[in-house]
């Protein structure tokens, strides 16, 4: 793989320069773009749960990202960052995967539970050797989710741990108070049982989870699947504990055939409700890419790379129909995201990257993907919540930043649970070099209220687009454009609006509503209809 270190080309720095010339020319030699919107079709149910969340034990990404102490002098409630819950807040994070990721398959739940002083410190030997204090255990995890009113995604020790230890961890976490499991819960300060909404069987058993060739790690999930029982009695019906199974890796499709076929032949004593992808978008492995220098044919690769997604989730899904045509389990992409080069000066197994408005564009054309498959695709996380790959907050100390990933999230908060309403456009040519990418990208939602959302990305770099929302009678647009002068703009704790929204409105003309959308950017829109 090339390690791309060439600084930002000229065009970017025209751009940084604010030199408006080429771009407002070629803006206004450019045709509109003609979005059609079918406002009376009906598209499958958006999940709010694609908007989940990664917080693994890596980095910084829990201590210090999350968790502080109880004692820290940064403001916490009982021990949790609260400038971080109010950031999380605001996004309505539906769901928090934890605490792997690779570390799950080596997390023994007992050391984090009980007294702080008794709790056990362990190496955490995935990420960086680091000590792990184990502080920060299924209580303080159970807390965190309560606090930013979201829902536990527990991910069980399938690779070195035992049914019966996962077993019992979920019986400590939803066992009624007066058995002995729920005593202890109890004693650690909750008597009511925890809901254990999403359940992981393992992470990555084709590798780090262990290495499991796939009827191997069939044969292990089904008991898992049928052992590690939830006995909160409110989680029955629609609030039952979904099983998630390791899928996946990538393109590969041996999982997905193993898994899938076993399910299709489940018997009364055990099934599964999800099926698990990892893809992220590397550039190539190790990652090399630098998420705060890069040029233009760096941008467009990791663009290109984004967009395979798409067919991914379509050659998964074709697998999927076969064995269960009716789209009962859905697939979960539960880590995915940009993973680059660690920033310079981090410890390297820490996975500290910064996050530039390209990643805003990564998150945004991946949400329109996960979008335009919500019949199967139900539930993804973002790899990872805090300080750790694609994070939507970074941290240091008592210092926090919301990154441009984050405004994408808040931008499509409309989308959680809308219905997604079709589009059709001609997506244009956006080249770099030999690479050929879509000009634009587009999606539009009717949200739970009934409003007509529309969502446009422009991945160009250079070129502003007109959008003309042709047939459709719109009187306006109001919602927010999230853009800035270069595509490697970043926020820091110093400048921390670099990239940051901005309220954006349009009027319908006599022409029609017209949106201009500017160069490298993402416009979230509310389309008001003529009346
Ligand atoms: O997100 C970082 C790591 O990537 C996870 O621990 C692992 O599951 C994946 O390989």
């Amino acid at each position: 793989m090339t390690r791309l270190t060439r600084p930002l080309a000229a065009w970017a720095v025209a751009l940084a320069l604010g030199a408006p010339t080429l771009v407002q020319a070629q803006a206004k030699a450019d045709p509109p773009i003609t979005v059609r919107i079918d406002p009376g079709a009906q598209g499958p149910k958006i999940d709010r749960n694609i908007f989940g969340q990664f917080a693994e034990h890596l980095g910084t990404g829990v201590y210090g990202g999350v968790w502080v102490g109880k004692d820290s002098p940064i403001p916490n409630t009982r021990g949790i960052r609260k400038d971080v819950v109010e950031a999380l807040r605001a996004i309505k994070v539906p769901n928090v995967r934890w605490p792997g990721g690779c570390f799950a398959d080596e997390y023994h739940w007992r050391h984090g539970v009980g007294p702080a002083a008794n709790r056990r410190e362990t190496i955490n030997s995935n990420w960086g050797g680091a000590v792990e204090p184990n502080t920060f255990g299924t209580d303080e995890f159970m807390d965190f989710v309560d606090q930013i009113g979201s829902e536990a995604y527990v991910s069980v020790n399938i690779g070195s741990g035992t049914v019966e230890e996962a077993a019992a961890w979920v019986e400590y976490m939803t066992a009624d108070p007066q058995t002995t499991a729920g005593k202890e819960r109890a004693a650690n300060g909750h008597p009511a049982p925890y809901k254990v909404k999403y359940l992981g069987l393992g992470n990555e058993s084709w590798s780090c989870g262990g290495a499991m060739r796939p009827d191997y790690y069939t044969d292990e999930m089904k008991r898992y699947a049928r052992f590690v029982r939830n006995y909160n009695p409110k989680q029955t019906g629609a609030e039952a504990m979904q099983r998630i199974a390791v899928g996946p890796n990538q393109g590969d499709t041996a999982y997905t055939e193993a898994v899938m076929a076993a399910q299709k032949s489940h018997d009364w004593a055990w099934n599964i409700e999800g099926l698990s992808l990892h893809s992220y978008t590397t550039g190539g492995w190790p990652p090399s890419y630098s998420s705060t220098r890069f040029d233009e044919t760096a941008y467009a690769k990791l663009l290109q790379e984004t967009l395979g997604m798409d067919d991914l989730i379509a050659k998964h899904a074709a697998i999927m129909d076969k064995y269960d045509p009716d789209k009962k389990v859905p697939l979960v992409v539960d880590e995915w995201g940009v993973w680059l080069a660690p920033l310079e000066g981090s410890t390297p197994g820490f996975l500290a990257q910064q996050n530039s408005l390209r990643d805003a564009i990564v998150a945004a054309l991946n949400l329109n993907i996960f979008a335009r498959h919500a019949d199967r695709v139900r539930m993804t996380n973002i790899a990872q919540m805090i300080n750790v790959l694609q994070a939507m907050i970074l941290t240091d100390k008592d210092k926090i930043v919301l990154t441009p990933t984050y405004h994408v999230y808040k931008m499509y908060l409309p989308f959680q649970d809308a219905t997604l309403v079709p589009v059709s456009f001609d997506k244009g040519t956006y080249a770099q070099g030999d690479i050929k990418l879509p000009r634009i990208d587009a999606t539009a939602v009717r949200d739970t209220q009934g409003k007509l959302w529309l969502s446009v990305t422009n991945l160009d770099p250079a070129r502003a687009a007109t959008i003309d929302l042709a047939g459709f009678k719109a009187a306006s647009a109001s919602g927010q454009l999230l853009t800035a002068s270069r595509v490697d703009a970043i926020n820091t704790f110093d400048a921390p609006n670099t990239v940051a929204p901005k309220p954006y409105s349009a009027k319908a003309s006599a022409k029609g509503l017209m949106l201009e959308v500017p160069a490298k950017s993402i416009l979230v829109v509310q389309l008001a209809p003529k009346v």
